[in-house]
């Protein structure tokens, strides 16, 4: 019987990722995607717990999708309302307390199951379900998964070891997991048959990958070279990178401690490798670094941004901030801003401290005002918006390779991607969907690039501007 399902996804790209793996693991089971709830015989929520605001956005829907369910039912329908995700393992008893219409919760190492998770559901109330590790996810996980499109993220790696004080993710995602090369090659093929050319490796720690090597056999999992043994990101990456058709690989997201040398070295000499990274400091002030248990220092980071830069000088950079982190005074707060300024980021994130229930830093006493953390967050924020506007500006005049990944908003517009991340809006034929552009940028705006396609539009991409990098 056909059935509908409508995932509404929130937080991170794992989650994107996971999203669509359950939509993947209920297709054979007759379920179509729905446009909206409303339309949905099964709706799941994917949640994130990262920080208070991102909880609470997961509660107010469930109030909206308890009207939709009474409406359904009133014209003889039925809803079934599910929660999955990081908050669903963090607080399911509280999603049950709050949200009695919830028909099931279940955490993300559970996602494999859902069909039988359901069918439970439907038997006997809600339930939850929480043995299930990241490894058996992985085994039973299709193998068969809908196109994700031009650019397409793939989990190699889930969980955390590294216990920031602030975190939710190493008790939301658990342990570190990393799943074998192979299984990792085989599903980028598979990927890449289907026409996606860029992926983006996720994972919550991604570059504390280190994931079983192939075996020594020409078997049935496609990828036989090596034997035995681990391969760390950069040998994933390098692997990876021999795919035909595979033109672009990005990670994310990445911890400074496990910038290793390997890693580094395929930002050298992995030309698919893009010059883009995310590599979250939180903070520039080793005071609160300790505090934050983040085992690095400003200085650390700073070196680790100065050999990146040696060997691929056009690499743009990304972070994610905390700002009011308890203990953080002015001082420190200054350190950060020190750092962002010395650093140059081409984008970047910055979150107010949100005390996370069961994280070590929640208890703390010393803890930020509410009117000092904004004045810091919109100090910070106006130092990377200027940062990064700048790096965009400096793009103008460049000829730079353009992934064409989705239709503009207006007529004949298409957007792309460029190496560095931005997003760029140009004036192109349909037909070039999903191809790699080269474009000339001649515009820029805070936060994305538009450009045109050269008159005559074909042979291979010239040769773009250098000096592109990071304000
Ligand atoms: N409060 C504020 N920001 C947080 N982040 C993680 N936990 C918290 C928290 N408790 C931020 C970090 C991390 C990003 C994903 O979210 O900057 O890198
Ligand atoms: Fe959280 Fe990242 Fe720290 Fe792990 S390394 S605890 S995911 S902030």
């Amino acid at each position: 019987m056909q059935k509908s399902v409508y995932i509404k996804t929130y937080g991170c790209q794992m989650n994107v990722y996971d999203s669509a793996r359950m939509a993947d693991v209920l297709a054979p089971r007759g379920y179509r995607q729905a446009d909206g709830p409303e339309d949905a015989d099964l709706v799941i929520l994917n949640t994130c717990h990262i920080r208070e605001k991102a909880a609470e956005k997961v509660y107010s829907e469930l109030g909206r999708l308890k009207r939709i369910k009474q409406a359904r039912r009133a014209a003889g329908k039925e809803a079934t309302i599910a929660v999955a995700g990081c908050v669903a393992q963090a607080e399911g008893a509280e999603i049950r307390r709050r949200a009695p219409m919830v028909d099931l919760v279940f955490g993300p190492q559970t996602y494999h199951r859902l069909p039988e998770l359901l069918a439970e559901a439907r038997r006997a109330g809600s339930a939850i379900d929480q043995e299930f590790e990241a490894d058996e996810k992985f085994d039973f996980l299709p193998e068969e998964s809908a196109c994700q499109g031009p650019a397409a993220f793939l989990t190699v790696q889930e969980g955390c070891d590294k216990f920031c004080t602030f975190c939710v993710v190493p008790y939301t995602r658990g342990a570190e997991y990393s799943r074998p090369a192979a299984a990792v090659i085989a599903e980028a093929r598979r990927m890449v048959s289907g026409g996606t050319r860029e992926i983006t490796l996720l994972g919550q720690n991604v570059n504390a990958y280190a994931g079983e090597a192939p075996g020594g056999f020409e078997g049935g999992n496609g990828a036989g070279f090596g034997a035995g043994g681990t391969w760390r990101l950069g040998r994933l990456i390098r692997e990876l990178a021999e795919i035909d058709g595979l033109d672009r690989i990005r990670y994310t997201t990445s911890h400074p401690r496990d910038m290793d040398d390997e890693l580094i070295a395929a930002h050298a000499d992995v030309p698919a490798l893009m010059p883009y990274l995310h590599l979250p400091v939180q903070s520039g002030s080793d005071r609160i670094l300790a505090a934050m248990n983040r085992k690095h220092t400003a200085a650390d980071y700073r070196r680790t941004v100065d050999r990146l830069r040696t060997v691929r000088p056009d690499i743009a950079l990304s972070s994610d901030f905390i700002v009011g982190f308890p203990g953080e005074t002015d001082a420190d707060f200054a350190a950060t801003l020190k750092l962002v300024t010395e650093v140059g980021y081409a984008q970047a994130y910055s979150f107010k401290y949100s005390a996370r229930p069961g994280t070590p830093a929640a208890t703390a006493e010393n803890r930020v005002p509410e009117a000092a953390k904004a004045g810091r967050l919109a100090a910070l924020q106006q130092l990377l918006d200027a940062q990064q506007a700048a790096f965009n500006h400096s793009c103008i005049g460049c000829t730079m390779p353009v992934l064409l990944d989705r239709p503009g908003r207006k007529p004949g517009q298409m957007v792309g991607r460029s190496p560095w991340m931005q997003a760029v809006h140009v004036t192109a034929p349909p037909e070039r969907f999903g191809s790699i552009a080269d474009v000339a940028i001649d515009r820029a705006t805070a936060n994305s690039l538009a450009g045109r396609l050269p008159a005559a539009d074909s042979g291979p991409p010239r040769a773009y501007a250098e000096g592109v990098g990071a304000a």
